[in-house]
């Protein structure tokens, strides 16, 4: 599959600019539990998967840059000293974004040809947003010899979706992509941004992902209405984030702020705790409880954070219900997107067959079930 897409973006190349591109590789993510922590620089536990975005990059000697998005059959071109965002510029700001910000640092690059191509599906929440960042400044580093470390570039595109995109996201979905490992997750301190490499293998189970297929339009504005409440409440508390805050902390100021900012505010400081029970879990191999955090996470992102919807509840009390699953929640940013689900590797298409039907009846749409495999981060192909 991603053999394929390396192939497709070569050969569309090489037909478009006449030359070799340089190839990079850069995957999406999952999120086994750690949800809306990364901005209140708390604690996730990402994993890069084999889905991912492909760009072929070369220099370019026309006088501009040439962008071509494979799967849109979109093209853009432009002029790198005159890079401002572009009003619904969808995938064009992702790339604007990452020059401007490579631009500020006072970096040179020029003019150079890009085509991309990707296998994550739209709006699925396995992040293809961090994913096409990430490839793009890679490339640009390489082929401009920037002398970037991973860990300036992984800013770079968070900046990028902050100020050209309008999302003010953590560092979860990038450091993710960035630096993502075979078989194995990253339990990441988003405070320190320093990350543990864990070992995934649950046993009889595996990790299955849910497409809803839906994604809510508001959900950006939502978003950075959430990092908002969030950043409000660590200034009343005069703490640098919700990181420092401690339950005794929120429950002294309960009484200054309304119900709907405290059961935010108290939903980030759980999970953080869990993401953190979670790890002990893992090692330990219990399924039981890892399982268990994962419902009560989704519960607290439903209940408490207000991120989930009709769909992504729906599938996690259906998914409850089976046998086969010990846990569910909804995964990323919310209001659409996917549900991550441990199954009993046997029973899984038992449980597909299932799911599919129930959701199929119930919201007469489809949903799409993913398996996915833990890979590494982005790098050349
Ligand atoms: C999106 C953001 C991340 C993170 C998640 C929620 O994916 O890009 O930074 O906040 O939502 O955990």
């Amino acid at each position: 599959m991603k053999n394929e897409l390396i192939h497709r973006v070569k050969e569309t190349f090489v037909e478009c600019f006449e030359k070799e591109p340089l190839l990079v590789f850069s995957p999406g993510r999952i999120n086994l539990i750690g949800e809306h922590t990364d901005y209140n620089n708390g604690l996730v536990f990402p994993a890069a998967i084999d889905k991912g975005i492909v760009v072929g990059l070369s220099k370019s000697n026309s006088g501009t840059c040439n962008l071509y998005a494979l799967d849109m059959k979109e093209t853009y071109r432009f002029d790198l000293s005159k890079i401002e965002p572009i009003p619904n510029g969808n995938w064009k700001n992702y790339i604007l974004g990452v020059i401007a910000e490579i631009q500020k640092l006072g970096l040179k690059i020029s003019d150079f040809n890009c085509v991309f191509s990707g296998n994550i599906p739209r709006g699925s929440g396995m992040s293809s947003s961090a994913a096409l960042e990430n490839s793009i400044v890679f490339g640009l580093n390489k082929l401009f010899n920037l002398e970037l470390t991973k860990h300036q570039m992984i800013l770079i595109s968070q900046k990028a979706e902050h100020n050209y995109v309008g999302v003010q996201c953590g560092i979860m979905d990038q450091y993710a992509s960035m630096f993502g490992i075979e078989n194995g997750a990253l339990l990441l301190d988003c405070k320190t941004l320093k990350a543990q490499r864990i070992p995934i293998d649950f046993g009889l189970y595996e990790i299955v992902l849910i497409n809803s297929n839906v994604k809510h339009e508001l959900s950006e504005s939502a978003y950075n209405d959430r990092h908002a409440v969030c950043t409000k409440v660590s200034k009343l508390l005069e703490k640098e984030s919700l990181r420092e805050v401690s339950f005794t902390d929120l429950e002294a100021i309960k009484k200054h702020i309304n119900n709907e900012d405290y059961n935010k505010v108290l939903y980030v400081l759980e999970e953080i705790e869990r993401v953190e029970q979670f790890a002990k879990s893992v090692e330990k191999q219990d399924l039981e409880s890892m399982g268990n955090l994962l419902f009560q996470s989704h519960k607290g992102l439903s209940e408490k954070y207000k991120v989930s919807c009709n769909e992504l509840d729906f599938l996690v009390s259906e998914a409850k219900k089976c046998d086969e699953v010990i846990g569910a929640r909804m995964m990323g940013g919310g209001f659409g997107g996917c549900t991550i689900n441990l199954v009993l590797k046997s029973e899984l298409q038992n449980f597909e067959n299932k799911i599919s039907k129930v959701y199929q009846n119930k919201f007469e749409k489809a949903c799409d079930v993913y398996k996915v495999k833990l890979s590494e981060g982005t790098r050349l192909v």
